[in-house]
C-alpha cells in the first residue's frame, strides 16, 4: 500500500518539472479508438491511470507500449476492428474509463460499459455523456451496473445544449461527433486546457473542429477512415504546477516550475498572489518562478469558490484549503462541482487545523503552525494536499493510501525532495 513520511524542513529552493496532464492523456488514449492507425503520445506521466487506461484499451484491440529510451513516450496502435466490450473490472477502478463510450459508439455502433467508479467524493452521474450521445442517435440499456449503449446506423449530427459544461461529457460528445454524419454544434462545452489538448489531438488524426478554447464547438463529422493516426505532446499537468505551488506557499522558499503555464492556471495564479505568494513567468520563459513568505511572515487568508474553468478547478481546492490552514485569517472555501469533496478536511483537523465543514461550505480559521501525526489519503488531490500541509506541520507526518497519489503524480516524493523537502516514501 505504502506511505509517505514527511519531517518539518526548511524553504524549498531548485528546480522542478511537470509532467503530463493526467487528465488530457487519458481521454487521448481513448480517441485512438477512433481510427485505425498508429500513435505516438510524448509527455505521458508515469502514472497508474496511465497503466489502467492501457489494461482497459487492450482487450478491445489497443495495443500500446512504453519507447524502450524514453518512458514518457507511449506508442499505440489501433486496430481496424476494435471490440466494444470493456472489462467491468476496470471500468469500476477508473472514473476517466467513461471516455471510451463516445468512440466506441462511433466506431463500433456498440458499447457496453461497467458503471465507472473512481474517486470517493460523492456522486458522479453521467446523464449528460447518455443525453448528448441519445441526441446522436444511441439507444441506451442501462442495467444495475452496466449500461448497453447502440448506434446501428451510426452516428448523426445534432446541435446539443449541455446543461453543465462537464469536462467528460463535452469529451466524450466532441469525439462521438468526430465521426457523426454531419454537422454537430456543442454549446456550453467544458473548456478546460485538457479539452483544448483533446481538440488539438482529434485535428492532427485528421478531425475538423471550429472553436476550439470556446463554449461553442463544432464539429464537423469525418467519412469511416479519413481519420488516421497521429503524434501529440500531452499538454503540461497544470494541478501537479499547483501543487509545487502550494508547497513553497506553505513552506516559504523560492522555486521554478519548468512546463507550467501560466495562461492556463490565470484565476488560480490572481488568488495565489491574493494570498501573499509571488508568482511569474520563469525568466527564461520556461515555467513559472514562484516564492512564498519568508520567515515568521505567513500567507494570508482569502475566498475560495471552486467552478468550471477558467474558474478555480475543484482539484485545486484540496491544495487551497491545506495553505488557508495556514494562513493568517479565515477563509471561506466553497464547493460548486462535487459536494463530497471534503473527505480530506477529517485528515487536516487532525492535523491542528481549524476548519468547518457546513454543506458545500469550508471556514478554515489559519493556524501558525500543524501538528504531524498519521493521516490517510481519500483521493488523488487529498493525498497531495495532505502532503503539502505536512512541510507546514511540527513532528513529523505519515500519510496513508499513496496508492491513490501514485494515480495522479509521478514521483510527487522525488520531486519534492529535489526542492529541498525532508520526505521519504515507505513501501
Ligand atoms: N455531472 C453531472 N452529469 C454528468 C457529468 C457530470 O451531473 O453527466 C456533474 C458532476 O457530478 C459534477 C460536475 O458535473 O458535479 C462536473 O463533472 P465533470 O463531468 O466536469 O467532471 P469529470 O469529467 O467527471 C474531470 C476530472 C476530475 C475533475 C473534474 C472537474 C478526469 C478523469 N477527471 O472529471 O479530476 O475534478 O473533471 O474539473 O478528467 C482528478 O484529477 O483528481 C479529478 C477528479
Amino acid at each position: 500500500m505504502g506511505s509517505i513520511t514527511v519531517c518539518p524542513g526548511g524553504p524549498l529552493a531548485g528546480t522542478v518539472t511537470v509532467g503530463g496532464a493526467k487528465n488530457s492523456v487519458l481521454k487521448l488514449m481513448a480517441a485512438t479508438l477512433l481510427a485505425e492507425g498508429e500513435y505516438e503520445l510524448t509527455n505521458v506521466p508515469g502514472i497508474v491511470d496511465v497503466e489502467l487506461m492501457q489494461e482497459l484499451l487492450a482487450p478491445l484491440g489497443v495495443h500500446s507500449e512504453r519507447a524502450a529510451d524514453d518512458s514518457h513516450v507511449l506508442r499505440m496502435t489501433s486496430p481496424a476492428d476494435p471490440g466494444w466490450v470493456t472489462p467491468p473490472e476496470l471500468v469500476r477502478r477508473m472514473r476517466a474509463s467513461t471516455a471510451v463510450l463516445g468512440p466506441l459508439l462511433a466506431r463500433c455502433g456498440r458499447a457496453r460499459l461497467a458503471l465507472p467508479g473512481g474517486d470517493d467524493f460523492g456522486s458522479r452521474p453521467i446523464d449528460l455523456h447518455i443525453a448528448g450521445l441519445e441526441a446522436l442517435g444511441a439507444r441506451f440499456t442501462i442495467g444495475a451496473d452496466e449500461l448497453d449503449a447502440v448506434a446501428d446506423d451510426g452516428l448523426r449530427a445534432a446541435d446539443i445544449v449541455l446543461f453543465f459544461p462537464s469536462a467528460g461529457a463535452t469529451e466524450n460528445l466532441i469525439m462521438a461527433a468526430t465521426l457523426a454524419k454531419g454537422t454537430t454544434t456543442l454549446d456550453n462545452a467544458a473548456r478546460e486546457p485538457e479539452i483544448v489538448d483533446l481538440c488539438h489531438f482529434l485535428s492532427a488524426m485528421g478531425a475538423q473542429i471550429e472553436g476550439v478554447g470556446s463554449p461553442t464547438l463544432i464539429v464537423h463529422g469525418a467519412a469511416p477512415g479519413e481519420l488516421h493516426g497521429a503524434t501529440h505532446r500531452v499538454v503540461p499537468d497544470r494541478v501537479e504546477a499547483a501543487t509545487y505551488l502550494a508547497a513553497v506557499g506553505v513552506a516559504g522558499g523560492d522555486i521554478v516550475v519548468r512546463e507550467a503555464r501560466a495562461d492556463h492556471m490565470e484565476v488560480l495564479l490572481r488568488k495565489l498572489r491574493t494570498m501573499g505568494l509571488s508568482v511569474a513567468e520563469a525568466a527564461d520563459g520556461d515555467g513559472l518562478r514562484a516564492s512564498g513568505p519568508a520567515g515568521p511572515a505567513r500567507l494570508c487568508s482569502t475566498d475560495v469558490a471552486t467552478l468550471p474553468y477558467p474558474g478555480v478547478a475543484t482539484d485545486y481546492k484540496p491544495l487551497i484549503t491545506a495553505m488557508l490552514s495556514v494562513a493568517d485569517g479565515v477563509g471561506i472555501v466553497t464547493e460548486n462541482l462535487f459536494a463530497g469533496r471534503f473527505r480530506y478536511v477529517d485528515e487536516l483537523v487532525r492535523m491542528g487545523a481549524d476548519i468547518r465543514t457546513d454543506a458545500h461550505h469550508a471556514v478554515v480559521r489559519g493556524v501558525a503552525r500543524l501538528t504531524g501525526t498519521l493521516v490517510e489519503a481519500s483521493d488523488i488531490r487529498a493525498g497531495a494536499a495532505l502532503v503539502v500541509a505536512a512541510l507546514a506541520a511540527d513532528g513529523e507526518t505519515v500519510i496513508d493510501g499513496v496508492h491513490h497519489v501514485d494515480r495522479g503524480y509521478e514521483d510527487l516524493v522525488g520531486k519534492l525532495r529535489i526542492l529541498g523537502a525532508d520526505i521519504v516514501r515507505r513501501d
